[in-house]
């Protein structure tokens, strides 16, 4: 949430930054800002919408400089306006800062006696703080450490002094920094990607540390501020290609990209002729866990969701998943033997962090993300990394699919361990798992997506239902439309549908149904009835023994590849993987043929680093 880039160079730095932002905007797009410092002036400019405006008011009023920061938001406190967006300000300090100050409202009624506001922002107090502390004849660096021990809540910054043109200024507490040092410049980012084709080696600051940027040179102090050292590690994303290819956009691109990135997963888990998974984590001992709660937000939570049914089914452990928002406040009751698992792609999002915080002392804890080096894969006690590659569209796609890899794989070397799998169930999934990526991208490029997307343009409500394994697939599937396309979209275990949502039954609402041939597939077909009998306007995704059913149960309703959708028949362990791949498209498509924004839906963030 809010992307930071600070640079100070030989030459010019303005460009630099800019590009540097455009890596950063999944992490927020309402406004973004630049400034720097040229000839001993100060000099910002912002810009209310995404960065292409603010690269053209660089265009039209050029700003100069070898020193720079700059910022793209995510609003918090108040709207996304130019007045609201960063660097906040004065005569001698500009300032951009991620994260929120919660003792804020405290802090500016005193501050208001002395300053005049611009915004509605709780970053301005920041820029007052540290005014009043020069005002006292502190240096940059005191100043900044004497305000910032006034602050409450989450923030990364990074702050320029226009009395100090060769310096940059950071500092983390909660919202993650790195930076990254060269011959040719010192570079600042809220992640690896930012600086990924600048610096091969990053450091990644530690909670409460402020960072002295000079040029080719850093020094840092912790929140006692003494100095410390911290370690350069490689930069995980500096091999990385980030760009669209030949798609129109990230999240097609990445949609495309499970069949690949799913083998790629597989080759860490399945050796050659291998008779065996090796578990992404074989070091955790599943015989002595003796309860498990997974924790996550968003999509992740769905992952967990999933997850939830496999670890009780294959591996015996009984299994709480858990929003990380609620478990973080809702006292949670560790039990003896007690495992939290926490997912996440980004690995940085703030609820889930915390609560892996409050879990650490009580239970062995396993960070599962998706980015090498973020805040959870190193707070967690284990950590295993979903290999899907960085993913920038906002909406998550492939972070998912690997997601439920990685936690299928746990779930199976848990039941090893625990002597639930017997060697021949073991060799049956192994052959299954190795004929997913096949298996997807068949459903891939056969799909009808963009036809069923069509029949939905009007819907006012749209509803998702599954069962077992395909009741949370549901919930990704709504979760998907509704940040992709805008249309209101709910999911409910289909069991539940008599309990209140057959009434939003009607011949407008549009209902997806996700109805594999599997042991609930009879229970789906009641479903499908009760529907049918209300006129409710359905689509319903099989395989092929499941719609000979359908069209024998009612004929002339369903139409192959109209409002019945075919998958391949597979093994059910599989069925999460391939029911989730038409109702990504699903969204895509809808949110195209609307012309929302796919790749960056309104009021959304892919990195939630506040709460
Ligand atoms: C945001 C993103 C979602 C994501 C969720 C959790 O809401 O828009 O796509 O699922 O955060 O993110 P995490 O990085 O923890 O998986």
């Amino acid at each position: 949430m809010c992307g930071i880039v600070g640079l100070i160079a030989r030459d010019d730095v303005v460009n630099k930054i800019l590009e540097g932002l455009e890596r950063l905007e999944y992490r927020g797009y309402d406004s973004a800002g630049i400034a720097t410092i040229h000839e001993g002036k100060l000099d910002r400019r912002r810009s209310e919408g995404k960065l292409r405006a603010l690269k053209e008011v660089c265009f039209h009023a050029p700003l100069q400089g070898t020193i720079g920061i700059g910022h793209t938001r995510w609003a918090t406190h108040g709207p996304a306006i130019e007045a609201n967006a960063h660097p906040h300000a004065n005569h001698r300090i500009a300032l951009v800062h991620n994260g929120i100050i919660e003792n804020f409202s405290i802090l500016k009624k005193d501050l208001e006696t002395r300053y005049t506001f611009e915004s509605q922002t709780d970053t301005e107090v920041i820029v007052y703080l540290i005014e009043d502390e020069l005002a006292k004849d502190q240096n940059p660096l005191k100043a900044l450490q004497a305000a910032v021990k006034k602050l409450k809540g989450t923030y990364a910054i990074a702050v320029l002094f226009k009395e100090s043109p060769d310096t940059l200024y950071a500092v983390r507490q909660g919202s993650p920094l790195v930076l990254g040092i060269s011959e040719k410049a010192s570079y600042l980012g809220s992640d690896a990607i930012s600086l990924a084709p600048w610096v091969k080696q990053l450091c990644y600051l530690e909670d409460g540390d402020l960072a002295e940027l000079t040029l080719g040179h850093v020094t840092l102090y912790n929140r006692e501020d003494q100095k410390v050292q911290r370690p350069f590690v490689a930069n995980p994303m500096a091999t990385e290609n980030i760009s669209k290819g030949p798609y129109r956009h990230y999240m097609l691109k990445e949609i495309f990209e499970q069949s690949t990135v799913l083998s790629q997963g597989l080759q860490h888990i399945l050796e050659k002729e291998a008779h065996h998974l090796h578990a992404p984590q074989g070091d955790i001992d599943f015989k002595a866990i003796e309860s498990l709660s997974i924790i996550a937000c968003g999509t992740s939570y769905y992952a967990a969701m999933v997850a939830k049914y496999w670890f009780e089914k294959y591996a015996h452990i009984p299994v709480d998943v858990d929003i990380a928002s609620e478990f973080r406040y809702r006292h949670p009751v560790f039990t003896k033997n007690h495992a939290c698992f926490f997912i996440s792609q980004s690995g940085e999002t703030l609820d889930t962090l915390a609560a892996l915080e409050l879990s650490k002392k009580h239970a062995l804890t396993l960070g599962i993300v998706n980015v090498p080096q973020s805040s959870i894969a190193r707070a967690a006690h284990h950590v295993v990394f979903t290999h899907a590659g960085p993913e920038i569209g906002v909406a998550s796609t492939k972070a998912f699919t690997c997601q439920l890899l990685t936690l299928l794989t746990l779930a199976l070397e848990a039941a090893r361990q625990r002597k639930y799998l017997s060697a021949r169930e073991e060799e049956s999934m192994i052959q299954s798992l190795r004929s997913l990526p096949g298996l997807v991208h068949q459903v891939l490029i056969n799909n009808k997506m963009e036809a069923v997307a069509q029949t939905i343009l009007k819907a006012p409500h749209v509803i998702f239902l599954g069962r077992g394994t395909q009741y949370p697939i549901a919930l990704e599937g709504a979760l998907k439309l509704k940040e992709i396309s805008y249309i209101p979209s709910q999911a409910y275990a289909s069991g539940e549908l008599k309990h209140g949502p057959i009434a939003l039954i009607d011949e407008h609402v549009a209902i997806f149904i996700l109805a594999p041939f599997d042991a609930w597939f009879e229970k789906s077909a009641g479903n499908i009835q009760e529907i049918h009998a209300r006129k409710g306007h359905m689509t319903v995704f099989t395989d092929e023994e499941g719609a000979e059913h359908l069209q024998t149960m009612l004929p002339g309703v369903f139409h192959l590849g109209k409002n019945l959708i075919l998958l391949p028949k597979v093994d059910p362990l599989l069925h999460p993987f391939l029911y989730v791949l038409p109702l990504q498209l699903l969204s895509y498509y809808t949110g195209m043929l609307k012309g929302t924004d796919v790749d960056q839906p309104r009021n959304l963030a892919k990195s939630v680093t506040v709460e």
